[in-house]
């Protein structure tokens, strides 16, 4: 049994995707796939921009946060990414997140749960499949888009979703758990 990360992008004061990825990882607890789940939020991370000399390919890394960062991606078999989109794009902290390693991400799948307006985050997710295939992420197809995610946040401010984002992540976390066993030899060998 594997574990998953699930890493909330958003590091905004008031943002939802922290709400969103707790309910995403009761999901991914009650679904059983994995044996355990790591809530990653790069809030509490508290990356500075990229402030590493070498190219993180070499593992040689100089400062303790991205020692600690190393470690905790490199503790996880699988990765969802809670994602919101800024201006038709992924935000620049889950970027700057992803740029700072490089083997630790190597042959995982990633699944993504976006959320915004009319496009459900889904532009965010379009152009962030070239960034993870260059590190040799397997990006899933199943994914769970939150339309109009304004509507599912409640006056607590909690995230009320409805059966059709339910049925999604169920979905998402089927093929997460299959994709990761079968990607599981190749990180074994690299
Ligand atoms: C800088 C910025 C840019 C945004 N651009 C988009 C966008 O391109 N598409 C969209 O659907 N929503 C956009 N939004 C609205 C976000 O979907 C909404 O603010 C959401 O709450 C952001 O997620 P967060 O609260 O987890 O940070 C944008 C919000 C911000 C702050």
């Amino acid at each position: 049994m594997s574990k998953l990360g699930i890493i909330v992008a958003s590091t905004r004061p008031g943002r939802i995707g922290l709400p969103i990825a707790q309910w995403f990882e009761g999901e991914a607890r009650t679904h059983g796939g994995f044996a355990e789940v790591d809530l990653i939020d790069l809030a509490e991370v508290g990356l500075p921009f990229m402030d590493e000399p070498n190219h993180p390919r070499l593992g040689q890394y100089t400062k303790q946060h991205t020692k600690d960062w190393s470690a905790r991606i490199a503790g996880v078999d699988a990765l969802v990414f809670v994602m919101p989109e800024y201006n038709y794009g992924y935000n620049a902290e889950l970027k700057n997140a992803i740029d700072f390693l490089h083997n630790e991400w190597k042959y995982k799948p990633v699944g993504f749960v976006s959320y915004g307006g009319v496009s459900a985050g889904t532009r965010a997710v379009q152009a962030i499949k070239q960034v993870v295939t260059t590190l040799k992420m397997t990006p899933l197809f199943e994914a769970v888009s939150i339309p109009f995610v304004q509507q599912m946040i409640d006056d607590e401010a909690q995230f009320q979703p409805n059966e059709i984002v339910v049925a999604a992540s169920k979905a998402m976390l089927d093929e997460l758990v299959r994709v990761e066993a079968a990607l599981r030899p190749l990180r074994e060998d690299a």
